[in-house]
């Protein structure tokens, strides 16, 4: 696993958008999963200037959404599908069908849960971009996660339910989510954690300094026999 520390968060995300674009350059059909979240907005915007200036073409690729919040759709602003619709989706006039997304307002969950897990044993992942929470999770897969799970519905963490406060206009009564699980994560092609940031500096230097263990999610992505990296810059990295 290699970590590389960059000054600031713009070069952090002009460097994920560079892989990105050659990913999808060499393999116009390739899967992409990208985070929602603050951290990787920036990555989303690079990637929306330089398709503009046709440096890529993403009309062949799919987009497989990490994880959302139980209860809540794109009509919520904050949800996962908004934050990657509005800052992704849309200004890249994506197709319905390049677009593989849970729905947090599924009424059979069961179902939605297939569907995905369906995709991702057809298609597989060939990128993945991750955040990290405050308590080491990723997508949603918190603290005691089974690191050999398909996609699943999980009660959240209380460091998440009191971190996701950020993302909403309101307070919003929200216990669960549904997320891509790490058998489906560590088997993507090429894994890149991002975290930018002082606040994220003890957590990422926790993930670093500990062997994969369960109640440090994160922790899991050593597991992986593919490419994985961390991506931080100098703020994220402080503590290292
Ligand atoms: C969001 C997600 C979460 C976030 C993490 C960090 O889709 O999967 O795991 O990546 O909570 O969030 P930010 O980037 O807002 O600090």
């Amino acid at each position: 696993m290699n970590t590389f520390i960059f000054k600031n968060p713009e070069i952090v995300s002009n460097k994920i958008a560079d892989k990105i674009i050659k990913i999808v350059n060499d393999k116009p059909n390739a899967v992409i999963c990208i985070a929602g979240g603050d951290t990787p907005l920036p990555v989303m915007k690079e990637l929306v200037k330089r398709a503009k200036r046709k440096e890529v073409d993403f009309t062949k690729a799919y987009f497989v959404g990490l994880d959302e919040w139980i209860g809540l759709d794109k009509n919520t602003r904050g949800s996962c599908i908004q934050t990657l619709e509005d800052n992704l989706y849309a200004p890249l006039e994506l197709k319905e069908n390049q677009i593989i997304f849970f729905n947090g307002k599924a009424n059979n969950l069961k179902k939605e849960l297939d569907r995905i897990n369906k995709f991702i044993q057809q298609c597989g992942l060939d990128f993945i971009l991750l955040g990290i929470g405050m308590n080491g999770h990723i997508g949603f897969n918190e603290p005691g996660v089974n690191f050999s799970s398909d996609a699943q519905v999980v009660p959240l963490d209380n460091v998440t339910t009191t971190v996701m406060n950020k993302y909403f206009d309101e307070k919003l009564p929200l216990t669960e989510g549904i997320t891509l699980g790490f058998k489906q994560i560590l088997n993507a092609k090429e894994l890149v954690l991002m975290a930018t940031g002082l606040k994220k500096a003890d957590i990422v230097k926790k993930t670093i300094d500990t062997p994969p263990t369960n109640e440090l999610p994160a922790t899991a992505i050593k597991l992986s026999k593919n490419k994985t990296s961390f991506f931080l810059d100098e703020d994220a990295a402080n503590l290292l």
